[in-house]
């Protein structure tokens, strides 16, 4: 069977025809993406012609110290079609928790795609690696997470790191943990790995992140901590839309008073969206329905390392966070990501077109916070203008971005 033919019977869009998926929802659904993909609107006819022609290549997911939280937010688009696109993207060979196999069967499957997709398949990972006491406390079949990620990982094409555990050991790695837990990052070097965190991940970030894949043949570009640039470009902080409230000083000060019914700034409720970054704004929860600062709560700073132990007390504001703080500017912050992308990360097309964007913004943007103090009463900032250098510089960056990209 030719590479066309195989298409034809168990490419991306026979697999949705089977399911019933109509032309609509699949066109909805690719613009969507490209949206979520932070990428201008002419990019929804790549990602069509790209799912309609390519192969699903297989997947493998692998839970350790978890809740199942990253299975769930993937499963459960609320949209059914939706759901059933996502799960049509790649052809779906070993999952513990869903898969109808169990015990020898189920293991067979797993070695089997080993073994037949060796250095194709998408490997997935939720949760944490134990590594203290040999790795038992968490053992698979009677395997150690460890040597099965080991296994697993280092064959397979890339490996996904789904939720904050898997990609930086989150909660089983808190203060107090025996476990040992670590990420999949520090269990095992040298693989290609995009951390798709927060707690859970974001299930329109996977999918994005997979439509990336099959549409460039490549995974996103991504920042110092590995994390893909769409998802983690901006703080929360400067998307929120209770922001013009911070910089009125008009803050909630207690949950139910007058400014949380206005809709006010949740930060002396202990908000750390200033020190978190996340698409949470743009993207949302349940299909685009809400998100937590939405709902009058305040990020808890998941999609960040160390989250559980950095970020606590939740419904205290912090004075102070180290590296991404609430003491850095907008235009710092933003300035760090681009210098940090610049030196660690691959240029292509999702980073290229986020940086000229953003870049693009800044420049075009009056005065933005340039130096935030937080007092201990909460009281609003100060705002100066950016130094007319650090303006002239974006916008140069901007242009030479919009040149490289044509
Ligand atoms: Fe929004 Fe939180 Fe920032 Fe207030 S502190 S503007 S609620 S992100
Ligand atoms: Fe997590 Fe904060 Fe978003 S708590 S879900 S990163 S608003």
């Amino acid at each position: 069977m030719d590479d066309r033919e195989e298409i034809l019977r168990d490419g991306v869009w026979a697999a949705l025809e089977r399911r019933n998926v109509s032309r609509r929802d699949f066109l909805k659904f690719c613009s969507v993406m490209t949206g979520a993909l932070a990428l201008p609107s002419r990019y929804t006819s790549h990602i069509v012609k790209a799912l309609e022609q390519t192969k699903r290549p297989a997947l493998v997911w692998l839970e350790f110290q978890d809740c199942a939280g990253n299975s769930e937010s993937a499963l459960r688009a609320s949209h059914p079609s939706f759901a059933d696109i996502v799960l049509d993207l790649l052809s779906w060979n070993y999952h513990e928790t869903v898969m109808v196999p169990s015990g020898k069967a189920a293991e067979k499957s797993l070695q089997d795609t080993i073994t037949s997709q060796r250095g194709s398949y998408i490997a997935v990972v939720e949760g944490s690696i134990p590594l203290a006491d040999n790795g038992i406390y968490c053992t698979i079949g009677g395997r150690a997470a460890i040597d099965i990620a080991k296994e697993v990982c280092t064959n397979a094409y890339a490996t996904i790191a789904a939720g904050t555990c898997a990609s930086f050991g989150g909660i089983p790695a808190a203060a107090g943990g025996v476990t040992g837990a670590v990420g999949v990052s520090q269990a095992i070097a040298g693989l290609r790995l995009i951390n798709l965190s927060a707690c859970p991940m974001n299930g329109a970030n996977l999918a994005a992140t997979l439509v990336h894949y099959l549409t460039f043949e490549e995974l996103p570009a991504t920042d110092q901590l590995g994390r893909p640039l769409f998802a983690h470009g901006d703080r929360i902080h400067d998307d929120c839309p209770r922001r013009a409230h911070y910089d009125a000083g008009e803050f909630v000060q207690e949950w139910g008073d007058e400014g949380h019914q206005q809709g006010w700034c949740l930060y002396k409720m202990g908000c750390k969206g200033p020190a978190t970054s996340y698409n949470c704004p743009r993207i949302q929860w349940n299909d685009g329905t809400n998100w937590p600062i939405g709902v009058g709560h305040g990020c808890v700073g998941c999609a960040e390392p160390q989250f559980w132990d950095t970020m606590t007390p939740f419904y205290q504001a912090l004075p102070n966070v180290g590296g991404f703080g609430v003491e850095a500017t907008a235009e710092e912050v933003g300035l760090g990501v681009i210098g940090a992308v610049a030196a660690l990360t691959t240029v292509h097309a999702v980073g290229s077109v986020i940086r000229s964007q953003r870049a693009k913004q800044r420049a075009d943007k009056e005065p933005v916070t340039h130096t935030v103090s937080f007092s201990s009463d909460g009281s609003a900032p100060p705002t100066t203008t950016p130094p007319e250098s650090s303006r002239q510089a974006l916008q140069q960056e901007t242009e030479s971005q919009e040149r490289s990209s044509t």
